[in-house]
């Protein structure tokens, strides 16, 4: 695929900033973890990418699972509304589980997966989250594992999408145009 710079896209964080940003990112589940094992749980499509990175880089003994939900809406505005479209695979009752995302936005997707994740009483839930962008904040959450924050900009790129394109540039960019309405 054309670079990012080929496409006249401008980059916000590089390949190689990412890398050290999931490493640090891993040691630091590795350690909260203490031997523990771990359930890892990527958010489809958008999370797949960073999950692959984050997954490799913890030094813990580790399982996936996805979920995939819906925000009723296409391109950059999101309506509100979750709906969970892909179920987890395996019980998580009395695990160590990561909800693995890709953007903490108004957190209205992490809100919702986090109050139905509990009703299975895992033994703990956290989540990571590659990118917040807390001036979009709607419902109360943070991640407990946060790559970078940034400002209210629309990002595409490492599995972010913008109507679905985009998700396999290397480098995280920046959606010309890309203001959230
Ligand atoms: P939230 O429910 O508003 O927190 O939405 C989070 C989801 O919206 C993320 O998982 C992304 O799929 C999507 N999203 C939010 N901001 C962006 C962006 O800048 N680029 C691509 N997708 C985004
Ligand atoms: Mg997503």
């Amino acid at each position: 695929m054309a670079t990012a710079t080929e496409q006249g896209l401008e980059v916000l964080y590089s390949r190689h900033q990412i890398a050290s940003r999931v490493a640090e990112m891993a040691a630091e589940i590795t350690r909260d973890l203490n031997g523990e094992k771990l359930v890892m749980v990527g958010v489809l499509k958008g999370a797949a990418i960073f999950l692959s990175d984050l997954a490799r880089a913890v030094e813990v003994d580790t399982t996936f699972d996805f979920v995939a939900v819906s925000s009723y809406g296409k391109g950059q505005r999101s309506s509100g509304a979750v709906k969970l479209i892909k179920d987890l695979d395996e019980p998580i009752e009395g695990k160590n589980v990561l909800i693995v995302e890709d953007i903490l936005d108004t957190g209205l997707t992490l809100a919702f997966l986090r109050k139905i994740f509990l009703q299975h009483r895992p033994k703990t839930l956290r989540i990571a989250a590659l990118l917040d962008k807390p001036s979009r904040r709607i419902e109360r959450i943070e991640a407990d594992y946060l790559g970078f924050s940034i400002p209210n900009l629309f990002v595409i790129g490492y599995g972010m999408d913008y109507a679905e394109r985009y998700r396999n540039l290397p480098d995280i960019c920046l959606m010309p145009g890309g203001e959230h309405e």
